[in-house]
């Protein structure tokens, strides 16, 4: 019996947002992670990309995927408050609709860990049939976050896709 299966594969993107691994002053070790765990979820990365701290190329590049039909776009890095950190403003320059959820609920888990959370300035948010998610920059800050929110991403991007989900 052919078993035909309705849903397309979800394909993600990892983009590492920091200079000093863009400029190959420090190996990546967040964006592997990343990745690692999304695939570990079932998700498929195609890319993972590392960019120095730069607004406006990391707009280009998030439209990019967008405009690709990428269902899941993970930055990391880039969420603080240094001048450089960019990364939420990239992303609020591509977003047409907030998911502040997933932010608000990777935050509150993160700040029973570390104070240090509440200078995480992360956003979530929609842009067509893409959802971006902002990540800190450190490998623990990225399974510490993607942890919570993994258990319901993907019924997430289902709905984005308008397919069924039996889940719920
Ligand atoms: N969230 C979790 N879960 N774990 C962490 O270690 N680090 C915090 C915060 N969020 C952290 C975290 C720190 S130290 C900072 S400065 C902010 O994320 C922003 O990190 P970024 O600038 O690397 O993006």
């Amino acid at each position: 019996m052919e078993v035909r299966s309705d849903r397309e594969e979800l394909r993600a993107v990892v983009v590492t947002v920091s200079d000093r691994s863009a400029a190959g002053q420090r190996e990546d070790l967040s964006g592997p992670e990343a990745a690692r765990l999304l695939e570990d979820a079932g998700i498929s990365v195609i890319r993972v990309d590392v960019v120095p701290d730069e607004q406006e190329p990391v707009e280009d590049l998030l439209r990019t995927y967008v405009r690709d039909d990428i269902s899941l776009v993970v930055t990391t890095g880039g969420t603080g408050f240094a001048p450089r950190d960019v990364t939420p403003e990239a992303t609020l320059g591509v977003i047409e609709r907030r998911a502040d959820g997933l932010a608000e609920a990777m935050r509150s888990a993160s700040l029973a860990k570390t104070r240090f959370a509440m200078l995480s300035r992360a956003v979530c948010g929609i842009a067509r049939r893409t959802l971006i998610v902002n990540l800190p920059g450190s490998p623990k800050g990225v399974r510490e976050c993607l942890e919570v929110i993994l258990p319901v991403l993907l019924h997430g991007l289902r709905l984005l896709r308008e397919e069924r989900d039996d889940q719920h």
